[in-house]
């Protein structure tokens, strides 16, 4: 079957650290298990001897005073010297995943710039004019330099599956390695708290096969469709109209706004709002019949569009492939 973006089968479905689909997160993951490995034994110490002594030594009827002691040279070292040793073997563990997981970037180039924006993400793929919002398609195979910032706020980047999570910091550029091993879509989400609707702030990596994936970043620089049927057109002229495009950018026409994703090809996308909903032709009538009820708190204002207007830009943005 050859794989298209509709068919691509969804992988680590639940963020889950335990899925790993990158070397970088193989590594992470190694790192955890020490952890849970060693946390584990600790606890079952801990509570096993609680537990054990408690029994053990309870007091009993007619039992004298116990025999008082202070200090036990062996048991204090044994019980400083413990915990010493793991937190030493667990520093350079850590140390040597941090390294080997995100390397310094050198001189090289970031392959795709991530922006943070409430409540969305932006990709933009330098050398190209290729922009895309939430659903950010990259190859798979390849050690990908992703350089990631924040338009507002301190938004926090993380796809268990394809390694450690990143801050994103406005005014700073931080750095994310990955190489994603096989195609399909990884779900990630938000992992700072950015205000009201950090909870649906949804990440989607689209992985693809290095030639479906230049095939996409093509496509993506492209002009958008001229609509071709009357509701279509309607819903376009009303999109230029409303001021719509002072604030969403669609490639070949006068919508030329960066404060909201850019449209271009927003037909395109299985999803919309940042993962909360599928692309559908309801949920998008939704959407712009109230947008602050769907999902309150986000920038876009509510315009008062009628049924009919709503149906037409429906259209006009259905269509924008
Ligand atoms: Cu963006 Cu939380």
């Amino acid at each position: 079957m050859k794989l298209t973006v509709a068919n691509l089968p969804i992988i680590a479905q639940g963020q889950s650290i335990f899925n790993g689909a990158s070397p970088q997160a193989e590594k992470i993951k190694s790192l955890d298990y020490g952890f849970i490995a060693a946390a584990s034994l600790v606890l079952l110490l801990v509570v096993g001897l609680t537990v054990f002594i408690t029994i053990r030594y309870r007091f009993k009827k007619d039992d004298a005073e116990p025999k008082q002691t202070a200090g036990n040279r062996k048991l204090e070292i044994l019980m400083v010297g413990i915990p010493l040793i793991l937190v030493i073997v667990f520093f350079f563990w850590s140390l040597n995943t941090m390294s080997a997981v995100n390397p310094d970037r050198g001189r090289n180039k970031p392959d795709v710039i991530i922006t943070g924006h409430q409540w969305w993400w932006q990709a933009s793929y330098p050398g190209t004019t290729a922009n895309t919002a939430n659903e950010i398609h990259l190859p798979v195979g390849k050690k990908i330099l992703m350089q990631l910032e924040a338009a507002d706020v301190i938004h926090d980047w993380w796809v268990p599956s394809l390694g450690g999570k990143m801050d994103m910091i406005p005014g700073m550029h931080n750095y994310l390695w990955v190489t994603i091993d096989k195609p399909g879509i990884y779900e990630g989400a938000c992992s700072e708290f950015c205000g009201q609707q950090h909870a649906w702030m949804r990440i989607r990596v689209i992985a693809q096969t290095p030639s479906d994936y230049e095939k996409w970043l093509k496509g993506n620089t492209s002009n958008a469709v001229t609509p071709a049927d009357t509701l279509a057109k309607l819903g376009g002229a009303l999109f230029m109209n409303a001021s719509c495009g002072s604030c969403h950018n669609i490639k070949g026409t006068s919508a030329n706004g960066m404060q909201g994703p850019d449209l271009t090809h927003f037909g395109s996308r299985q999803t919309m709002l940042t993962g909360m909903m599928d692309n559908t032709t309801e949920n998008i009538n939704k959407w712009l019949t109230d947008p602050q009820k769907v999902k309150p708190g986000v920038h876009m204002p509510r315009f008062i569009f009628g049924p009919d207007s709503v149906r037409a830009l429906t259209a006009y943005l259905k269509q924008l492939k």
